[in-house]
């Protein structure tokens, strides 16, 4: 080894004993006739002291800038009263340097390592290197590293087997866009990289493995936000011979056990909630609401037919909804505050975003001149808006008035700044549509295909396919999908039935899953799983505003790696290799 000690560890303890360091230099002080040295490495800082009775030491002291890498020898030494540092785990001792070699010089870094001043995110994943040298993503990614061995211990603990699948695979239909990867061997096919690795730990299971977890790269090529990675990890996992709530245990207990070891803060109520995918559409309109903060939002539908208001009549006319949303304080919005919400709710489709502010000096409303006599004030009874507050409405297909109302809500939220964060929100939705209802009036899964529906419900598809639920479960954390999950179809004559539901041809269906399909006919045993981000867990225990920050080595928010210049062309004669022309 080349250093005896880490820059993090030397204590008063060691004081009079000689120590060989190494590490980058964090900062360079004169002082006094003296030179002091911060050494840094992954484990923290020590200070180095060049007296200039060495002389060439001392020449040599300052002639180095920061980032230069260092081997440092010398002895520990108490620091002078009045120079020790409290919150620096060294900050009582020095070491006084008694030979130093220079391991390499370095260009000046395009930012500071030393301080965590704003540096623009083009720049830091530029030179994501140098970023990773910085405090914050150091414990970042030691708090990613500490996720994984928890998740590691955890299933193993309960019997699951870590099974590695491949990236090299066939399609998976689960909603993303997928990577494709050319064959060379068969020009003019294509493998694609796994969106997750649900159709082989399904067939993990067919092969009698029982328990299966993975740590798993998954791949999709959609458009990115801030909790979205084209590349990012799931935690993966299936059981055989179970129930929803087998499943649910046992990732209940691997997310206390990283909140445990991972975060200070408790769970709201103390415990892990349970709702129905109704439930919380209807009280919150969202499918993964934000619970840190009360803000329910009122199915007005019955109250508003002769109301006078057009826009309300006519979207109940039209087998719609009218929901109210209740901003507590939001009478002091501007009117561009108001315009911008309006326009949010637009690009998710709503026509508009119609407002009532309770003003000191009365409500104010492009409304009012609509209402008939009595049902301002039976919307205030009804809604609990009293003065100071905004009541806001949307009044469309449940689906859009849940998008935008949702949406609204959070906004306020944050504008009012009602978020609860000193602890987390945490629970289970379930009890999914399984289809969802595209623009074109065809159906689409809701989950994925493998889903098992509710049987009863299954019975009455042909009449009411939109009523049939599924037995799906997602978990939602602090107001973010955290995982998915549901038991799956076992039987190929089932699946083989939600193909047809949704429209997907019998030879398609052979051509695209007809290896589910096969396996199905074996002898599947009835199993089930889930899968959940563990970017997005991270980011949340890191209070990180995107998994960027959490992720070592990410794609920026237009898919490209900027450190490695990727996506880039690559020559003529590779693309002629893989049968493929270029554009
Ligand atoms: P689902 O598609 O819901 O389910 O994904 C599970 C979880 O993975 C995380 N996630 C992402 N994280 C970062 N970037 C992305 N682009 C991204 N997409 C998804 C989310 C999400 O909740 N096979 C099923 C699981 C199952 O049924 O067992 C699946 O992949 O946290
Ligand atoms: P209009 O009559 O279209 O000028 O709309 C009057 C108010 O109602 C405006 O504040 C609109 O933003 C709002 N509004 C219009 N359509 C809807 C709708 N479908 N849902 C909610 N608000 C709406």
């Amino acid at each position: 080894m080349l250093r005896t000690h880490t820059c993090g560890e030397l204590t008063e303890k060691m004081i009079g004993k000689p120590v060989t360091l190494c590490g980058w230099v964090h900062r360079r002080r004169d002082h006094g006739g003296l030179i002091f040295l911060d050494l840094r490495d992954r484990y923290g800082f020590t200070q180095v002291v060049i007296d200039p009775a060495q002389k060439d030491l001392f020449t040599l002291g300052e002639k180095v800038r920061p980032e230069w890498v260092l081997q440092i020898s010398g002895k520990v030494r108490k620091r002078l009263e009045g120079a020790e540092r409290k919150d620096n785990p060294t900050g009582m001792i020095e070491v006084i340097s008694e030979s130093i070699t220079i391991l390499n010089e370095a260009k000046t870094p395009p930012f500071e390592i030393d301080q965590e001043k704003d540096v623009s995110e083009e720049l830091r994943l530029e030179y994501r290197y140098l970023d990773l040298r910085r405090e914050r993503m150091r414990k970042n990614i030691e708090l990613r590293s500490k996720v994984f061995q928890i998740i590691r211990n955890y299933f193993t603990s309960k019997d699951c087997l870590e099974i590695d699948t491949p990236c090299l695979i066939k399609g998976t239909p689960e909603g993303a866009r997928e990577y494709i990867v050319p064959s060379r061997m068969y020009p003019g096919e294509f493998f694609v990289l796994p969106q997750s690795p649900q159709q082989l730990k399904q067939l993990s299971m067919v092969g009698g493995l029982d328990r299966y977890f993975q740590i798993a790269r998954c791949f999709r090529d959609e458009d990115l936000r801030g909790d979205r990675q084209p590349e990012f990890l799931q935690l993966d996992f299936e059981m055989s011979f179970c129930e929803q709530s087998d499943v649910q245990d046992i990732i209940e207990g691997s997310i206390i056990a990283i909140l445990k070891e991972c975060s200070q803060k408790p769970l709201k109520n103390g415990k892990i909630e349970r709702y129905t995918w109704q439930q919380v559409m209807d009280a919150y309109a969202s499918d993964k609401p934000d619970l840190r903060f009360d803000m329910p939002i009122k199915d007005i539908s019955s109250m508003v037919e002769g109301c006078g208001f057009e826009v309300f009549e006519k979207a109940l006319k039209a087998d719609g909804t009218v929901r109210a949303l209740r901003v507590p304080g939001g009478a002091e919005l501007s009117r561009s505050e108001i315009d911008t919400w309006t326009e949010l709710a637009k690009e998710l489709k709503a026509k508009g975003l119609a407002y009532i502010l309770f003003e000191e000096d009365g409500p104010k409303s492009p409304l009012l001149k609509f209402f008939k006599d009595g049902f301002l004030e039976t919307l205030q009874k009804e809604t609990g808006a009293k003065k100071g507050d905004a009541l806001f409405f949307g009044a469309d297909s449940f689906k859009i008035v849940c998008a935008s109302l949702g949406r609204i809500r959070l906004e306020a939220a944050k504008r009012f700044n009602l978020i609860d964060t000193s602890v987390h929100s945490l629970f289970w939705v379930t009890d999914f549509p399984m289809f969802e209802q595209e623009d074109d009036g065809s159906l689409t899964f809701s989950h994925h295909p493998f889903t098992s529906p509710n049987t009863e419900e299954w019975k009455n598809r042909k009449k009411n396919p939109l009523g049939v639920h599924s037995i799906c479960y997602d978990l939602v954390l602090d107001g973010y999908e955290l995982g998915s999950g549901s038991i799956r179809i076992h039987d190929p004559a089932l699946q083989q039935e939600v193909f047809d539901m949704l429209g997907i041809s019998k030879e398609d269906s052979k051509k695209r899953f007809g290896h589910m399909l096969r396996a199905f006919e074996y002898g599947a045993p009835p199993h089930g799983g889930f899968a959940y981000g563990i970017d997005r867990i991270v980011m949340i225990l890191a209070g990180e505003p995107n998994i960027r920050e959490v992720t070592p080595f990410p794609k920026d928010q237009k898919a490209k790696d900027l450190m490695l210049g990727a996506p880039s062309m690559i020559p003529e004669k590779q693309l002629k290799e893989l049968g493929i022309k270029s554009l």
